[in-house]
């Protein structure tokens, strides 16, 4: 006896269709209209979408970072993800300097272990090859970690000089494995924070005024130019700016393997409306890259719209207020890094990209399901509604109005960076392996029931 999705409008990157979708054992069966109903349970979608669920490949659960741990660990964060219509999230083990890459992969299943709700990938973040760190990346991909994140930026910290960079892509051009950015140039930022401290510039918005959007797009064009000597693939991670996007555009354009992502609040927030530097709870905002001005805003969804950038994730590194932001009062850059996201990705995008006019459904499908399968090595098994594919399917309700706030949000943090937006379509039904696991903003899921997902070294050679 299988699940039944009946009437509804199904949704893929590809195509629009009236069909039903049956489902056994977890995974999609058929996907054809006039499904007899005969020994199914059948749940009515007449008026909704039928959307792969969303994939959130970039999220920092219960990561330690600036001096404390980001607010959301596996159970909290998955289960906010699952009720915004994520069933799948790629969150990042983060590799102890002199240490191997194995042990942080334990660290991080250790973490996931029991608590989380939907399935789970991880990258590893790279921060010492030492000697035998390009045997370690070839390990890791065997274990289905088949990407890894360098840092260009955070001096002393995460980040790493260009050596260990083009060592690692050129072992990723060997072992398939992606490499994501964080790019920015960091010792350049470095020197100008430092000018800023000491001319008193404490406040939240100096973070955000000292890290100028060249100084990403100089270090997106020299992660790209790595990536082509070695020839190896490059994905940029959180992408805020146009002239970062004209580095990834132009690189494209010449058919070289780049791919980039964006994010909600670079698309929505910006220094002139969330930090006019006029008090302390601009602290809220402080993640890195930082906002931008809202003149970028345009340019990064033309480039969603154009495939200049191919994903939107969160980056969702929720740190709370009251606790955690308030250890930079007096020094911006004692402000953990990072915002609360994951729960509201698809609202976000498909109220401000689809009903404003500025992707089609099938894009915003494309931008946070079936692109980020694709390039991480999950499709077809996630990121579409085909046969054989696992049935992570939202059925969406695209005239429910809701009013994203910190007060009703899932996410074990005490402000939401989108407080008071509203939003036109919401997840009504969200299932994970044929298993209904959210209904009406309520998690029915058993805690702890997410698998951690292999995934397959080849998808930086998807284009
Ligand atoms: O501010 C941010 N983005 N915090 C998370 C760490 C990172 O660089 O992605
Ligand atoms: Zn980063
Ligand atoms: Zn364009
Ligand atoms: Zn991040």
């Amino acid at each position: 006896m299988g699940l039944l999705i009946r009437n509804g409008t199904v949704i893929t990157a590809d195509e629009t269709l009236s069909a039903d979708v049956l489902v056994e054992d977890g995974t999609i069966r058929e996907v054809r209209s006039g499904i007899a109903s005969q020994g199914h349970t059948a749940v009515d979608a007449s008026g909704l979408y039928v959307l792969p669920g969303g994939i959130d490949a970039h999220t920092h659960l219960d990561m330690p970072f600036g001096g404390t741990t980001s607010a959301d660990d596996f159970e909290t964060g998955t289960r906010a993800a699952a009720i915004g219509g994520t069933t799948t999230i790629v969150d990042f083990a983060i590799q102890a300097k002199g240490t191997k890459m194995r042990s942080a992969l334990d660290t991080w299943w250790n973490k996931a272990e029991g608590k989380a709700c939907i399935d789970y990938g991880l990258h590893m973040i790279v921060t010492d090859l030492g000697t035998s760190g390009l045997e370690d990346m070839d390990d890791m991909v065997r274990e289905g970690v088949a990407s890894f994140k360098l840092f260009m930026a955070y001096p002393n910290v995460l980040m790493v000089d260009d050596a260990t960079i083009f060592k690692a892509l050129q072992q990723t051009s060997k072992n398939g494995a992606l490499i994501c950015m964080h790019a920015e140039n960091g010792s350049v930022i470095d020197v100008i924070v430092q000018q800023a401290l000491a001319e008193g510039k404490t406040a939240p918005v100096y973070h955000a005024l000292t890290r100028p959007t060249i100084a990403e797009a100089e270090a997106v064009q020299r992660a790209i130019a790595m990536a082509e000597i070695a020839g190896a693939p490059m994905y940029i991670v959180h992408l805020s700016s146009e002239d970062a996007l004209n580095q990834v555009r132009e690189a494209r354009d010449r058919g070289v393997p780049a791919f980039a992502e964006t994010c909600p609040q670079y698309l929505l927030l910006s220094i002139e409306d969330q930090m006019p530097g006029v008090s302390f709870e601009e602290a809220k905002y402080v993640f890195t890259p930082p906002l931008r001005e809202k003149k970028n805003q345009p340019m990064l969804w033309d480039g969603l719209k154009h495939d200049h950038l191919q994903v939107v994730s969160t980056d969702h590194c929720p740190f709370c207020f009251e606790d955690q932001k308030s250890l930079g009062k007096d020094d911006f850059t004692k402000i953990p890094n990072g915002g609360p996201g994951i729960e509201n990705r698809l609202q976000l995008i498909h109220h401000h990209g689809v009903n404003s006019g500025r992707l089609t459904l099938n894009r915003f499908v494309e931008i946070t399901s079936t692109a980020p399968a694709r390039i991480f090595g999950m499709y077809p098994k996630k990121g579409t509604i085909a046969v054989g594919s696992d049935a992570d399917l939202v059925l969406w309700d695209p005239s429910a109005e809701h009013t994203i706030s910190a007060a009703t949000h899932n996410m074990r943090c005490d402000y939401s960076m989108f407080e008071g937006f509203r939003v036109r379509g919401n997840a009504k039904q969200v299932y994970s392996r044929g298993e209904l696991i959210v209904e009406n903003g309520k998690y029915l899921g058993k805690i702890g029931r997410g698998n951690y997902l292999k995934r397959d070294a080849r998808g930086g050679a998807w284009r």
